[in-house]
């Protein structure tokens, strides 16, 4: 089947072309943010469509049935992806806006806002190769060719939405800058949910109770997400995601990483990832031994 991977450069960062334009990512360049606003950032692959699952429930309290009936993209859209403007024009109340976008391209947009940000990050190792699975089904993402080649572009930064390395630093950077902002990790929200949860409504001013918690942690698991048609992208015509290439979601586990890496690329991951995180101000989970 034909790939549409056609590519729209921005600011040096390539962008999947079939849902990004010049126009829509400068759309989200200077786009006005409101205080009420909650905006998940993150880099591909690394929970995004999990958080988006878990703001949703913990606003409507616990209830399903905006998860169930509205896709992802139209209840927590990405700004810089074409039909944002369209889909924000139409929503009312608090919005859930999404982006993959780094923090620089953010900033001024960002500057003085008091919308809550909740930042995102996973191990890279795992996110490098649930990235490869999803070139694989994308089909407007470039061919991704061995594991290999897909990781030296992955830690040159030559992939779409740039180097995670940069996306990492420019977020992390603004802690105790930024008015309102909450950094999780994937992993933390894996090992241990519940207390992810509490930790994200509290933060969305939303503390959830009893059957509100119990309720939101049910649906968002992996089991649940997997089989909802809003967030498991099984709704997109297979010209742009061929499900027969692989799923969405995926395995949903940490550490899987180790199932496909060879020592050698360890070893060079490990030193390149020495270099570039040298000065992040944040300790993740998985660099703790
Ligand atoms: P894998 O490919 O490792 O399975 P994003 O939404 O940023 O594109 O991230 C997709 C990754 O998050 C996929 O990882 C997917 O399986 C995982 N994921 C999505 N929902 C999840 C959940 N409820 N629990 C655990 N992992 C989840």
């Amino acid at each position: 089947m034909a790939r549409l991977d056609v590519t729209e450069t921005f600011h040096h960062i390539s962008f999947p072309g079939h849902i990004h334009t010049q126009d829509s990512l400068n759309y989200a360049l200077h786009f006005q943010f409101q205080d009420r606003d909650t905006v998940i950032a993150t880099y591909p692959k690394s929970g995004t469509t999990w958080m988006q699952e878990i703001v949703t429930l913990v606003k409507n309290r616990g209830d399903p049935q905006l998860s169930k009936t509205v896709p992802n993209w139209a209840r927590a859209p990405w700004l810089e992806q074409h039909y944002s403007a369209k889909v924000l024009e139409a929503t009312q109340g608090h919005r859930i806006l999404t982006t993959h976008l780094p923090y620089n391209l953010l900033a001024s947009a960002l500057q003085g806002s008091k919308a809550k940000v909740i930042y995102v990050a996973r191990n890279p190792k795992d996110v490098a190769v649930s990235y490869y699975h999803f070139h694989k089904m994308a089909k407007f993402l470039p061919e991704p060719n061995s594991f290999d080649e897909f990781l030296d572009s992955f830690l040159e930064g030559s992939v779409s939405y740039g180097s995670w390395f940069d996306h990492v630093k420019g977020w992390t950077s603004q802690a105790g800058v930024l008015a309102n902002v909450l950094y999780i990790s994937y992993e933390e929200m894996w090992l241990d949910l519940q207390g992810s949860m509490e930790r994200i409504s509290s933060f969305l001013q939303c503390p959830l109770v009893g059957e509100e918690l119990t309720n939101s942690l049910r649906h968002c698991s992996f089991s649940s997400m997997s089989d909802n048609a809003m967030v498991n992208y099984t709704q997109i015509p297979k010209e742009i995601m061929d499900h027969s290439k692989g799923k969405f979601m995926r395995k949903g586990i940490i550490g899987d990483w180790r199932n496909t890496f060879t020592e050698k690329q360890i070893g060079i991951f490990d030193t390149v990832y020495s270099y570039q995180m040298k000065d992040c101000p944040l300790t993740f989970m998985w660099e703790l031994k």
